[in-house]
């Protein structure tokens, strides 16, 4: 129920979902952890954050000092340019400032900005010396405005709308920034997002608590119990992540394994125990592995693995080699291609009627389809 949320609300384009502060708070940790200067003298940019909402400005405006940050940057986009427009509120320190406008303040973006300007010469600088301003555009972060001080950040970092994810990554990429993003896991399959992982040049995060993201939204009503925790006040995603190019501990901890004869023997998984050998796939040159948890740590060859195991990635332990979604023809290890007979003779088999049954965009093992796969193989096997 509640991986259908997020699909829920790319539907809806609902784009309003407020990141909770301890999960920004973990995350941000686990790269303190790594390198504890890794923001000193940076600036960070949230380009989708109202500091009414965004945790994010509110966040790392408190730690300014504690992190060295050179400049922190907000930007917020315009209410009359979101898809969901209900509920919004004005932020007080807007509608006590001289420079508040009835009519700018739903039609353009605002950018708010933190520097080592003491404005209250309080000794400390903090969110009380945040200054802000109208932006002339609506603050949509292709914006010309927003697209500059992408280029002046040293690291990108927010939540950004659900319904624009592939286009916002590709502005963080072809900027060469730092990033730390949130996203949905199914993202990781993408034909613009999947070669990034594969050559390294993005990672999973840390990761939500228990793999469970709740965000606050002025849309909740709309979500079906299970979903929506009235208590709370919040929905759950199962599916969030975050992405990333900072490096951090966990991505650097082998996964420990057993062989694959202890698997055939042992594993918990009745998919495998007491099996001969390791599924085959028809149309690759590969081993289907269904769990993350049973990847036999003495296979050589190339091993289909599930999306999750993305999650457990270590670069010193495996190489990503592909995936089996991708349907590229140039698939180094496909073996085979099915013809449109196959494939309609595969659906009818399974469903009972007329349709066609793409076979060749999965890997197939006996005929029966896999889920989505990506292609594995051990660090230091032979090529
Ligand atoms: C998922 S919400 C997250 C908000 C905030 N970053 C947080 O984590 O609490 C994404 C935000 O991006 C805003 N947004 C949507 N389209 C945008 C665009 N083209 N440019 C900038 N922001 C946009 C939405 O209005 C929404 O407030």
């Amino acid at each position: 129920m509640a991986n259908s949320s997020l699909t829920q609300a790319k539907s809806a384009k609902n784009d309003e979902f407020y990141t909770q502060w301890a999960d920004i708070e973990r995350e941000v940790q686990a790269y303190l952890e790594f390198d504890p200067n890794i923001f000193r003298g940076k600036t960070i940019l949230c380009p989708c954050d109202d500091p009414e909402w965004s945790n994010f400005t509110k966040f790392f405006a408190l730690h300014f000092h504690d992190y060295s940050l050179k400049k922190l940057i907000s930007t917020s986009y315009a209410v009359e340019s979101k898809n969901y427009r209900e509920g919004y509120q004005l932020t007080l320190f807007e509608q006590n400032d001289p420079k508040f406008d009835a009519d700018k303040t739903r039609t353009q973006g605002k950018i708010f900005v933190l520097d080592s300007d003491d404005i209250n010469r309080d000794g400390v600088i903090n969110i009380d010396d945040l200054k802000w301003d109208y932006l002339d555009s609506d603050g949509d972060f292709r914006s010309t405005e927003v697209l500059k001080l992408r280029d002046e950040a040293d690291i990108i970092i927010t939540n950004p709308p659900f319904s624009m994810f592939r286009e916002f990554l590709a502005w963080i990429v072809e900027a060469d920034k730092f990033f730390l993003i949130i996203g949905n896991m199914n993202a990781t399959t993408y034909k613009e997002v999947f070669p990034l992982i594969m050559s390294n040049k993005m990672w999973l995060g840390n990761g939500f608590h228990a793999g469970n993201a709740y965000f606050s939204s002025p849309a909740l009503r709309e979500y079906a119990d299970g979903v929506y925790n009235p208590e709370s006040g919040l929905v759950k995603f199962r599916n969030c992540c975050w992405f990333t190019n900072i490096d951090h501990g966990r991505r650097h901890q082998p996964l420990p394994l057993m062989t694959m004869a202890d698997n055939l023997k042992f594993s918990k998984h009745k998919e495998l125990k007491g099996k001969t050998t390791y599924g085959r796939y028809d149309n690759y040159d590969a081993i289907e592995v269904p769990f993350t948890d049973a990847i036999p740590s003495d296979y050589d060859g190339v091993m289909g693995v599930p999306i999750s195991f993305l999650d457990k990635y270590c670069p010193e332990q495996f190489n990503i080699v592909g995936t089996l979604e991708s349907n590229a023809p140039d698939n180094a290890y496909r073996t085979y291609f099915y013809t449109s007979k196959e494939c309609s003779e595969a659906y009818s088999t399974r469903f009972g009627k007329k349709g066609i049954y793409d076979l060749n965009a999965s890997g197939v093992v006996n005929g029966v389809k896999m889920f989505k796969r990506i292609l594995i193989k051990a660090k230091g096997a032979a090529e």
